[in-house]
């Protein structure tokens, strides 16, 4: 189903793990055998997923069929959730992913807890994980030093992860910057699982975009987060377009009024420069040359105007696409039904070399050595 492909790649390794990062140079590299990702579905998605990862989703459908996409339901119990909600967020999420232009004849769409196996395959690599190892990941200390009773989820949420990109045997996993860390701990998971128990399952790759660190419009030395206590932060893809010009205009930036692109000492407005190049395709170098002269006051106007150009045919589709429930519904099942035998046959492997998948068909498995 998934034919080899090339595309304009290199290799590049950042923070330890093994990432493909999609530039414009002349270097190829083959890609891919298997890609998969996920999402949580909390309602709508922001710009930063937006521009981080789904786009990537919607550009490589065109050039690979079959990319795996599960919205991810059980990780966004990790913290207390309303079932209606989540519910909702669901249908909402695929209504999201289809709006932006996922096609579900190219790609896979389909709902995380419907397919066991995601559970099942992630003890086994729990029963592998440390505890040490987990406490380590970034995300789990900023989520959990804001608690007081840590549930246990919140702390193997980076398993479960590991688990689902195993089960396909993904090779290649599109995400934005802020999942390394758990790219990192699935590819020591795969690495320990076939040490110790002699498979021959491949180490899943990042692979990150330029756009791969949308900040938060409040605080652009974070990134844009859905949890960010401050809403005009987060640019959200259903946001009126008032909303989206009030956001845009209340940006934080600095004290120069020049455009300019440089992140490390003037990450608010280079933050809004990176993502009006995401939304209209054109190189920064352009965009900081057609600003010339202009206020960053000025130059707002611009970007939000161009993020609602972008914006806008996504909102209508959105409800349009959400008017159809059952349609949703449909497509999340046609995902579990392709998805359910490729996930099962991994786990018949898991099973027997982890030595507790018996054949009873096969008499020389039953025989016990006493
Ligand atoms: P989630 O739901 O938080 O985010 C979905 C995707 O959006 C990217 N993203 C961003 N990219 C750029 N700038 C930002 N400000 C920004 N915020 C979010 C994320 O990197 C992600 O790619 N744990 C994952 C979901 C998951 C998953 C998986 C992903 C579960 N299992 C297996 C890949 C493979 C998460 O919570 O993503």
């Amino acid at each position: 189903m998934l034919q080899k492909l090339l595309l304009n790649t290199t290799l590049k390794s950042i923070c330890n793990i093994k990432c493909i990062r999609k530039f414009s140079d002349h270097s190829t590299i083959s890609l891919p055998k298997r890609i998969f990702s996920g999402i949580q579905p909390t309602g709508t998605i922001h710009l930063g997923n937006y521009l981080g990862a789904i786009r990537q989703w919607v550009r490589l459908q065109e050039e690979e069929n079959g990319i795996i996409l599960s919205i991810v339901d059980l990780h966004s119990m990790t913290l207390r959730h309303d079932p209606k909600v989540l519910s909702e967020n669901i249908l909402k999420m695929t209504a999201t992913l289809l709006a932006v232009g996922l096609d579900p004849k190219k790609v896979i769409i389909f709902q995380q807890s419907s397919v066991p196996q995601h559970t099942e395959l992630f003890w086994y690599l729990s029963c592998i994980s440390t505890m040490a190892r987990l406490a380590h990941l970034p995300q789990y200390k900023e989520k959990s030093a804001q608690l007081k009773d840590i549930p246990l989820g919140l702390f193997v949420y980076p398993v479960l992860q590991a688990a689902d990109i195993l089960a396909y045997r993904a090779t290649h996993v599109p995400v934005g910057e802020d999942q390394l860390q758990h790219l990192q701990l699935s590819q020591e998971l795969t690495k320990m699982f076939n040490n110790r128990f002699k498979t021959k399952f491949p180490i899943p790759h990042a692979v990150i975009t330029e756009n791969a660190k949308i900040k938060s419009l409040r605080n652009p030395e974070k990134k844009m987060s859905k949890s960010d206590p401050d809403t005009k932060g987060c640019i959200y893809i259903t946001d009126s377009e008032e909303e989206i010009t009030k956001k845009i205009k209340k940006a934080i930036t600095d004290f120069i009024s020049e455009v300019e692109y440089k992140p490390e000492t003037r990450p608010g407005v280079s933050n809004l420069v990176l993502m009006h190049s995401a939304v209209t395709g054109k190189p920064i170098e352009t965009i900081i040359n057609d600003a010339k002269g202009l206020s960053t006051a000025e130059y707002k106007h611009i970007v939000a105007s161009e993020v609602n150009d972008h914006l806008s045919p996504i909102r209508e589709k959105y409800y349009e696409y959400l008017d159809n429930p059952q349609h949703l519904l449909d497509v999340l099942e046609t995902g579990r039904s392709i998805v359910t035998p490729i996930a099962e046959e991994t786990l018949r492997e898991v099973r027997k070399a982890l030595g507790i998948g018996f054949n009873v068909n096969n008499k020389q498995m039953l025989s016990v050595n006493i």
